[in-house]
């Protein structure tokens, strides 16, 4: 059994809480909550023992031996975690996004590399049945190459917490989502972005809750027009994607997989099954790399390239000038 420490007890700690419990790999070996009043509600919640609970990771670290850390607590905290987490020796597993600013990420990929440990952000979305059996599509060949890709994402949560208050939200902790996919789905990287993005009349956010952004991956572009503060006609959270290929279209409808061929009606494609999805897989892999070595997709190496998409269209919003 590989034992964790578990950073951040809250809102997102839940689902990884339930996941660890479940799990028949991994176990805890402490957990850090900077909020008493959260830990102590959480270790009642999920029967835990409160005196596991510690205030701070080097407390946790101090109590025992662990093998890695989980970092499930908000984007401004990621980078001291998982630096201490690296520093202290142990591989990390954290929440996207992998840091909220671009030295900050830039830290983590550095302290990665010297220490050699193993940094892989939870981009839990690449797990979905929807998600594996458009990119199975795609991979087969049968549409041809793709030339176009727009994404749709519109939703309308009322989280309160950091997000209500934090710069740009949509795109820093939901498209990161998105863009990650969108890599994932074309195996490339981009050349070049810009977008624009604005808070409509009647957002609840302090920062911007919508978004477009035009995404060059040279000679294929990708559209990205999203929202958090839509009143009604919501996506699913994988938002809706359209991928224009020299044979025909693939989309992904309400988590439905459809393929049409040139002239040809459109055709539902199976959803392959996955014994693991989510954040069982990611626990998985993580599990995986500490006992095998076995390297996952979401390293910090790939995964910044996923957060410079949200970084450049951050950037150029502000190259908009009304910010
Ligand atoms: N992958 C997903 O689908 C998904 C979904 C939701 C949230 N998230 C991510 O999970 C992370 C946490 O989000 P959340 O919604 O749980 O936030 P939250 O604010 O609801 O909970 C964060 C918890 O971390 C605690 N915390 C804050 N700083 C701490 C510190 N330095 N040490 C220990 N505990 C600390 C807080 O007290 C709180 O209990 C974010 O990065 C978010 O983007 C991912």
């Amino acid at each position: 059994m590989v034992k964790l420490i578990q950073v951040g007890i809250g809102g997102m700690g839940n689902t990884w809480l339930n996941t660890v419990e479940a799990s028949d790999e991994a176990t805890y070996a402490a957990l850090v909550e900077i909020n008493p009043a959260t830990a102590d509600a959480q270790a009642a919640k999920h029967g835990l023992d409160r005196s596991r609970i510690f205030g701070s990771l080097e407390e946790a670290l101090a109590a025992g031996k662990a093998d890695g850390v989980l970092v499930v607590t908000p984007p401004q905290t990621h980078r001291d975690i998982a630096v201490a987490a690296m520093r202290a020796g142990l591989p990390v597993l954290s929440e996207k996004p992998l840091a909220d600013t671009r030295e900050a990420a830039e830290e983590i990929v550095r302290v990665a590399r010297e220490t050699g440990l193993l940094h892989m952000v939870a981009q839990n979305y690449r797990y979905s049945r929807p998600v594996q059996t458009l990119k199975r599509v795609l991979d087969s060949g049968q549409l041809g190459p793709v030339g176009a890709v727009a994404i749709e994402f519109y939703r309308g949560p009322h989280f309160g917490g950091f997000r209500e208050v934090m710069p740009y939200p949509l795109i820093m902790d939901m498209a990161i989502h998105h863009f990650d996919m969108l890599r994932f789905f074309l195996g490339r990287d981009p050349v070049g972005l810009y977008g624009r993005s604005w808070n409509p009349a009647w957002s609840w956010f302090q920062g911007d809750a919508s978004a477009s952004v035009v995404i060059d991956f040279d000679h294929l572009v990708a559209t990205y027009n999203g929202s958090w503060c839509s009143q009604a006609g919501d996506t699913p959270w994988n938002g809706n994607w359209r991928f224009d290929c020299a044979d025909g279209v693939a989309m992904l409808e309400d988590d439905r997989v459809w393929t049409q061929r040139r002239g040809a009606e459109r055709v539902e494609a199976p959803l392959v099954d996955m014994p693991l999805a989510s954040q069982r897989y990611l626990l998985h892999e993580f599990v995986q790399a500490i006992t095998n070595g076995r390297t996952p997709p979401t390293t910090c190496f790939d995964n910044i390239k996923s957060l410079n998409i949200v970084l450049d269209a951050i950037a150029s919003f502000e190259r908009h000038g009304d910010h």
